[in-house]
């Protein structure tokens, strides 16, 4: 659909209202200024006037590339949080979280039931990790780092991890897939080895992989696909 035929039936306006909307640049899509008025929309794009979402949508389904240095949570008394990233106050809240210095793909949603079911251990969701150490592992710690070792919960219990894939891409770096998402787990699982985690990126959660276009801090909607590929685990 064009933007001015949207707008216009949005908001109760004749076209030229709208026109003159458009000109003035206080309408957006997806975040970014929209000044042709026939651009087409469909119905994943997010239309605001002055920052404020036209069409209703009941839920937002947001991927994130995660950058450093926030933390994945809505509100915190010291820190920025992946929500400050975000234009939109739409009680939206990260699925699951990453560490402050972690980077990479971040769910986030303000859909409870969907996210409640993405973050439950009984779906053994898989993550994917792109992880730069300052050591390498033998060929046995390897085997030993897959078949399952004791770490630490971070409640000061002991925990046995269950079988991972590790993928050696080069002497420091590999990738890491897990099914569970205890607190640190990645660095305590290569911590056990007495190897130090430099950096840390989350490349893929389950059917979603992280769109590689997005830098450090950019976004976009999940599509349609996407939205049914999760709902559907
Ligand atoms: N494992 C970690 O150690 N940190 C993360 O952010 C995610 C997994």
């Amino acid at each position: 659909m064009r933007l001015d035929h949207f707008l216009s039936k949005a908001l109760q306006k004749s076209r030229t209202e709208v026109s003159n909307l458009i000109s003035k640049g206080i309408i957006e899509v997806n975040n970014k200024k929209a000044l042709r008025k026939n651009m087409q929309i469909n119905d994943n794009d997010i239309v605001s006037i002055d920052g404020n979402i036209i069409e209703y949508k009941a839920f937002l389904y947001i991927m994130m590339n995660k950058p450093s240095g926030y933390v994945s949570a809505t509100t915190d008394e010291k820190d920025k949080t992946i929500i400050d990233l975000l234009p939109y106050k739409r009680s939206l809240f990260p699925v699951g979280r990453l560490d402050k210095d972690t980077e990479g793909l971040l769910l986030i949603m303000n859909d409870g039931k969907l996210a409640h079911h993405l973050t439950s251990p009984r779906h053994h969701i898989q993550k994917k990790y792109y992880v730069v150490v300052d050591k390498e592992l033998t060929n046995e710690e390897e085997m030993t780092f897959q078949s399952g070792i004791d770490i630490c919960d971070g409640k000061q219990n002991i925990f046995h991890t269950k079988p991972s894939v590790l993928e050696k891409i080069n002497k420091n770096t590999y990738y890491v897939s897990i099914t569970e998402g205890k607190y640190h787990q990645i660095k305590r699982m290569f911590l056990y080895f007495d190897i130090h985690v430099t950096y840390l990126k989350r490349i893929s959660m389950g059917p979603i992989m992280l769109d590689e276009s997005l830098q450090p801090g950019e976004y976009r909607f999940l599509s349609e696909q996407e939205i049914d590929l999760l709902k559907d685990i």
